[in-house]
């Protein structure tokens, strides 16, 4: 380790972890709630920030199709401000610790406590012709993702706190049986609003997989497109842009203005105060579209820019073997693996 002064600053500071699917572009709901954060705790915290590609492969996927998709995602990130210089940055199936690590975890997790999960009795559901074993031990993956970077906090939306909760009570019985060895990861929760729901039924998350394409905003969208999407967001009957219960259509656009602004709720009803809804979403779309604007600027050149790309996947995979090592190697001595 170096010994230099600021050095040992850095390493006081605390470990953020996340990572993110790369099933397809990330939807405006995926920059606001996750990744625009991201980027803003890289000056504070310790941030490993991954493609989680292993994850993808509990749904069946078309091959090259994940590949591209892969590495989109790991442009898109840095497109989103995740600095390679202040953040680790790489993709999951780079770093094998994660997966030896998630085996060593399925041993310690029960047949009963992997049913429970809401996300595979859903998922189940939903592909019923292929309810894989991946699909089932999915949380054991991602409590080694997490553990095995001794993570402080954990950035997660709603949908994976049960897995967050899940990674605190394996690590808390290994420890008990083993001594210390993981961090008890808490879950880091996005200031309040942060959660973008569907332009057209306001009561849905907004997700890529919506069929009405309307109903969601992907970060690498063109202005007119996004323009036009904001127009067409299902509101209500009544004329007053204010934040109020019942008012979903306008409590969301609200919610985003303000993210993208920086403007208060109460800002922005002065704001539109005897305006009607026509000039606040064309308002709210044009924040958009400006703010995505550098996204899109430098996705094309970051995509462009293959080798940069893979130059950057591979250091970051280099650097996230060797921490990920560390915790893997004591793992192994505590559970009685013979140590090569
Ligand atoms: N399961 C997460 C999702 O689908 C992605 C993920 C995988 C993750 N490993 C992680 C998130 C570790 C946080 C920490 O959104």
């Amino acid at each position: 380790m170096e010994g230099t002064e600021q050095a040992e600053k850095k390493e006081k500071k605390k470990v953020i972890l996340s990572g993110i699917q790369p099933t397809g572009v990330f939807t405006l709901g995926n920059y606001i709630g996750a990744v625009k954060n991201w980027g803003k705790m890289q000056d504070e915290y310790d941030c490993a920030y991954f493609i989680a590609d292993l994850h993808s492969l509990t749904i069946r996927q078309d091959p090259a199709a994940l590949r591209k998709q892969s590495l989109d995602a790991f442009a898109l990130l840095l497109a989103c401000g995740i600095d390679p210089e202040k953040s680790l940055v790489f993709i999951q199936s780079h770093v094998p610790a994660h997966s030896e690590l998630s085996w060593v975890l399925s041993c310690y997790t029960q047949f009963g406590e992997l049913s429970r999960m809401t996300q595979f009795k859903d998922k189940s559901a939903r592909h019923a012709d292929n309810v894989n074993a991946g699909l089932f031990t999915y949380p054991a993956l991602m409590a080694a993702d997490i553990l095995l970077y001794q993570a402080d906090m954990v950035p997660v939306g709603h949908d994976q706190k049960q897995h967050l909760e899940f990674t605190r009570d394996v690590a808390t019985r290994f420890n008990n049986l083993y001594g210390s060895t993981f961090k008890i990861p808490e879950a880091y929760i996005p200031k309040a609003g942060a959660r973008v729901m569907s332009l057209q039924e306001p009561t849905k998350k907004m997700s890529k997989s919506d069929e009405n394409p309307n109903a969601f905003i992907t970060i690498l969208d063109e202005p007119n497109v996004i323009i036009n999407k904001f127009k067409r967001a299902v509101t209500d009957s009544e004329k007053e842009v204010c934040f109020r219960e019942g008012k979903d259509g306008i409590n969301n656009l609200m919610t985003i203005y303000s993210v993208i602004t920086g403007r208060t709720l109460e800002q922005i009803e002065q704001e539109f105060e005897g305006k009607g809804y026509g000039d606040f979403k064309l308002a709210v779309g044009e924040a958009v579209s400006e703010e995505l604007r550098e996204v899109r600027e430098n996705f094309k050149r970051l995509s462009a820019d293959k080798a940069y790309l893979e130059q950057v996947y591979q250091a970051g995979a280099q650097k996230a073997a060797a921490i990920s090592a560390r915790t893997l190697a004591k793992v192994k001595k505590k559970v009685g693996l013979l140590v090569k």
